[in-house]
């Protein structure tokens, strides 16, 4: 069994002041030029990341970690979750600190309606076993009333992607499903098509099974997730025609919530040829979210701060996304509302989510042209180049869905990024790459209340912060040997091969 604390839900708007609002895609008759004929030197990246320190970073930190404790009174502890005033004071700050910069910027807001789901207490017995892995999926509906339900589990044919796969008598009853093909919200919406009161869906491959439903629909039910070592026992009997008496429990909401990207843009620029970096002003609401991700959201703070010495030739806009941690759903929104003509002007998108793990690694996204945007690579190899000058090591890791990258390059836009690891686990070599201590995570308190000051490890902030800085320095001054955009596409072939939408499994 599953016990969270009962938070108190918020429904606090989470937006910053109303005179800040501006039109969201920055019109070109706002751009005073394209060819700067001001006194500000041309960016150099050299000079700007000599501006980046230690100091002015963790500064930052202390004043995000602040503003996460006023949270408190109603979550008992420090978050940024969104809908909390955490959050809501997150994106203040992000607006009042850019309004210093004077006009350098246009400044924008973006507010969208986030789906929010919380579970409060779940319960899985299966004939006469509670079995330890079951875990509700994330935006899961409760159980009918909020109420535990009592029913025989029904084995469900195949995968469980198609109406047919799920047999008559299901309705009324508990579906099990296996997983594999479709995503775990298909699967949901068919059982509860098919009138079942609840589904439990099992992991085909080892271990636990914790993923998300996903957009809510009317036809969702009640979904676990279960591990194939404990549904292997449960399958076998139901395929002997034993019956399996079970009662399944949740109690959770899912409900509806107003929040806000911030978006920012040089004035100065070519306003066709952009480049775009992002990071989540989000945390979790289990705790203040310093590492994640308030490196990367305060990386690009300073980065934005000291930008404002120099003069661009291209336009440069940076994003603070809401709702990454329920499921990328600022990024999404913005990706997904850009008209086709907005779309073609962003060369490239690059994702700081992470900055300084306690226990780090450089990890560069492997982000290839073969089966990314084209661009995705030379992006990639620009950050290999940087720490290989360096004399550092760096590690490819999967760029495969899990931060705000994902709507990007699912739209035809180059993208990449740099991280220093979440929940992974640090190898042997790792640890001579990098130091630390190998068998650990990359970072300890990734998504917990030990998310603070004490989590982020200084020398990799700085390292990174420098890197943000020559990768934003390096494509202001110029899209030279970089590939032309290709035309903004749709994301099929993508979404098919796609296993996580932000940290969630989705299939
Ligand atoms: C969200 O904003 C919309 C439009 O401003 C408003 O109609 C709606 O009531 C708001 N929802 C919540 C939950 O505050
Ligand atoms: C990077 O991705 C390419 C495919 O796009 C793959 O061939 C290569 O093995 C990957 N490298 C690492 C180190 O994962
Ligand atoms: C890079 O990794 C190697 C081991 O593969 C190690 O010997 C070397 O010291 C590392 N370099 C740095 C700068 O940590
Ligand atoms: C940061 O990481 C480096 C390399 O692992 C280590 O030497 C240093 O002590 C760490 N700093 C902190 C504050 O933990
Ligand atoms: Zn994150």
């Amino acid at each position: 069994m599953i016990g969270f604390s009962r938070l108190s839900l918020i429904a606090a708007v989470a937006t910053v002041s109303a005179q800040l609002q501006q039109p969201l895609f920055i019109p070109s008759e706002h751009v005073l030029e394209t060819e700067h004929t001001g006194s500000k030197p041309l960016v150099d990246t050299e000079s700007l990341q000599a501006r980046i320190t230690t100091e002015n970073l963790f500064k930052r930190a202390d004043a995000l970690y602040d503003i996460a404790k006023s949270s408190e009174e109603h979550f008992n502890h420090p978050t940024r979750v969104i809908g909390s005033e955490g959050h809501r004071k997150t994106l203040e700050y992000v607006a009042s600190e850019i309004e210093k910069l004077g006009d350098y910027y246009k400044f924008s807001t973006q507010p969208f309606p986030a789906v929010m789901g919380q579970v409060f207490q779940s319960r899985l017995v299966l004939g006469h076993s509670v079995p330890e892995s079951a875990y509700p999926m994330s935006l899961t509906p409760p159980t009918s009333g909020k109420e535990p339900v009592y029913a025989d589990l029904v084995l469900v044919g195949n995968v469980g992607c198609e109406a047919s796969d799920y047999p008559e008598d299901v309705s009324g009853k508990i579906a099990f499903i296996r997983r594999g093909t479709c995503s775990f919200g298909a699967k949901s919406e068919l059982a509860g098509a098919a009138g079942a009161v609840a589904a439990v869906i099992y992991n085909s491959e080892a271990g636990g099974l914790s993923g998300t439903l996903g957009t809510p629909s009317p036809n969702h039910v009640a979904t676990f997730g279960l591990s194939g070592k404990e549904a292997e026992p449960v399958v076998e009997k139901l395929k002997a025609g034993d019956v399996v008496d079970s009662i399944a429990f949740i109690d959770s909401v899912v409900n509806t919530i107003n929040t806000t990207n911030i978006i920012i843009q040089t004035v100065e620029g070519d306003p066709d040829n952009c480049v775009m970096v992002g990071g989540h002003s989000d945390s979790v609401s289990d705790g203040p979210g310093i590492n994640d991700d308030g490196s990367g959201s305060l990386t690009l703070l300073e980065v934005a701060t000291q930008l404002t010495h120099y003069s661009v030739k291209n336009c440069v806009r940076f994003a603070w996304w809401a709702g990454e941690e329920e499921g990328l759903l600022g990024s999404d929104y913005y990706v997904a509302t850009l008209p086709d003509e907005e779309n073609m002007k962003i060369r490239l998108f690059m994702d700081y989510d992470m900055m300084g793990s306690p226990n780090f690694a450089y990890q560069v996204y492997n982000a290839t042209n073969a089966v990314n945007p084209t661009g995705s690579e030379q992006l990639r190899d620009l950050y290999v180049d940087w720490y290989t000058s360096k004399g550092l090591n760096y590690t490819f890791i999967p760029f495969d869905g899990r931060s705000d990258y994902d709507a990007f390059i699912r739209n035809g836009i180059p993208g990449g990024g740099i991280a220093t690891g979440a929940e992974g686990i640090k190898t042997k070599e790792e640890e001579l790459m990098f130091g630390g201590k190998a068998g650990d995570w990359y970072d300890p308190c990734y998504h917990q209340l030990c998310d603070d000051i004490g989590n982020v490890n200084a020398t990799a902030w700085l390292v990174n912060t420098q890197l943000v800085a020559h990768s934003v320095a390096t494509f202001a001054a110029s899209f030279e040997g970089f590939p032309k955009r290709e035309a903004a596409k749709a994301a099929s072939v993508y979404e098919e091969e796609t296993l996580y939408h932000g940290r969630y499994l989705v299939r």
